[in-house]
């Protein structure tokens, strides 16, 4: 057995393969499936201050080799979730990072304080991919300036891992992860949906209630890799890669792209054991090229 721990600045993992958010609930979903404190971690649904429902359906719709969805970041908000969801986290033995989202800096800096008391949170994942009500509904992470405004203003008021996931719907990513990266993130998780919509030729309807939603799974994953590689070159702090991860070997395709771990997000739908298929096959990919440790394929991509 290959030795398949990875870091996150101070943080440790057992392995580099971790659950993405909205794919995989709160984890005791899937606890009935695979062995969870096998994960190198788990990320939970996107978490706000107030719960919201979400946005009416249909909120997802298949697509060629991905899905769409307008989920609308539905989540029961963090009263509920510190009463009804924690206490299962607390169980786990994999270190847990909590979603979360808000529509204004204050909104972020708020969960970011109340979650810091939680012992049982390793780190947050700051989902800037969101609309900032008070900059006209435009997302924070499409501008480096109102992404590092949420970012210092989380970093702030936790001392816990602080990973920002950034958007790919920009013009240049790498400014907006040196940007998080100068306020203060540990690690900076990419990419999150890319902007998409399907369209009903009969009904001449969108597909989606919402219009347009974000497009996961296979179809993204060459835009996803292309992003991360860049990323990881413009940054020094650790990047955790995901889009379109199916097997072992996408996942390995990130690592050497320079990704220290990996999200899976949209395969867990199709096969909820998958993450322990793909956390095997790099064990065995190492095996059989007699790679002793997982950090020696990371960020070794030739060019
Ligand atoms: C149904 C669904 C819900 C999602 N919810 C969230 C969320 O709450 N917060 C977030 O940051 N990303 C969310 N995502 C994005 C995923 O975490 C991930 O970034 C994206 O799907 C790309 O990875 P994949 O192709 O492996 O799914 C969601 C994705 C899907 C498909």
């Amino acid at each position: 057995m290959s030795d398949l721990r990875v870091s996150l600045g101070s943080l440790s993992l057992a392995n580099p393969v971790m659950t993405a958010s909205g794919t995989f609930g709160y984890g005791r979903e899937f606890s009935d499936l695979l062995d969870l404190n096998r994960l190198g971690g788990i990320v939970v649904k996107g978490l706000s201050l107030k719960p919201s429902p979400g946005n009416p359906p249909p909120r997802i719709v298949e697509t060629a080799c991905g899905m769409l969805n307008a989920i609308g970041l539905e989540n029961l908000g963090i009263d509920a979730f510190i009463t009804e969801k924690l206490p299962f986290i607390q169980t786990l033995k994999c270190p847990c990072f909590v979603n979360i989202y808000g529509q204004t800096v204050e909104d972020y800096a708020g969960l970011a304080e109340r979650l810091d008391g939680l012992n049982a949170i390793a780190g947050l994942e700051v989902n800037i991919s969101c609309p900032n009500v008070k900059a006209g509904g435009m997302a924070f992470g499409v501008d480096p300036a109102s992404a590092a405004e949420v970012v210092r203003a989380v970093r702030a008021k936790t001392g816990k891992h602080l990973m920002v996931k950034l958007s790919p719907n920009v013009s240049d990513i790498t400014a907006i992860a040196q940007s998080v990266e100068n306020a203060g993130a540990d690690s900076i998780s990419l990419i999150n949906t890319l902007a998409g919509m399907a369209v009903d030729i009969h009904t001449r309807r969108p597909k989606l209630a919402n219009i347009f939603g974000g497009l996961s799974g296979p179809a993204i994953k060459p835009v996803a890799l292309k992003m991360v590689w860049e990323t990881a070159r413009r940054v020094k702090v650790p990047v955790v890669g995901m889009g379109g991860i199916m097997t072992a070997e996408d996942a390995l395709e990130f690592l050497i792209a320079g990704a220290t771990a990996v999200q899976v997000g949209t395969a867990n739908f199709l096969n909820p054991g998958v993450t322990m298929e793909i956390l095997d096959g790099i064990d065995a990919f190492l095996d059989a090229n007699h790679i002793p440790a997982v950090t020696d394929i990371i960020g070794t991509l030739q060019t």
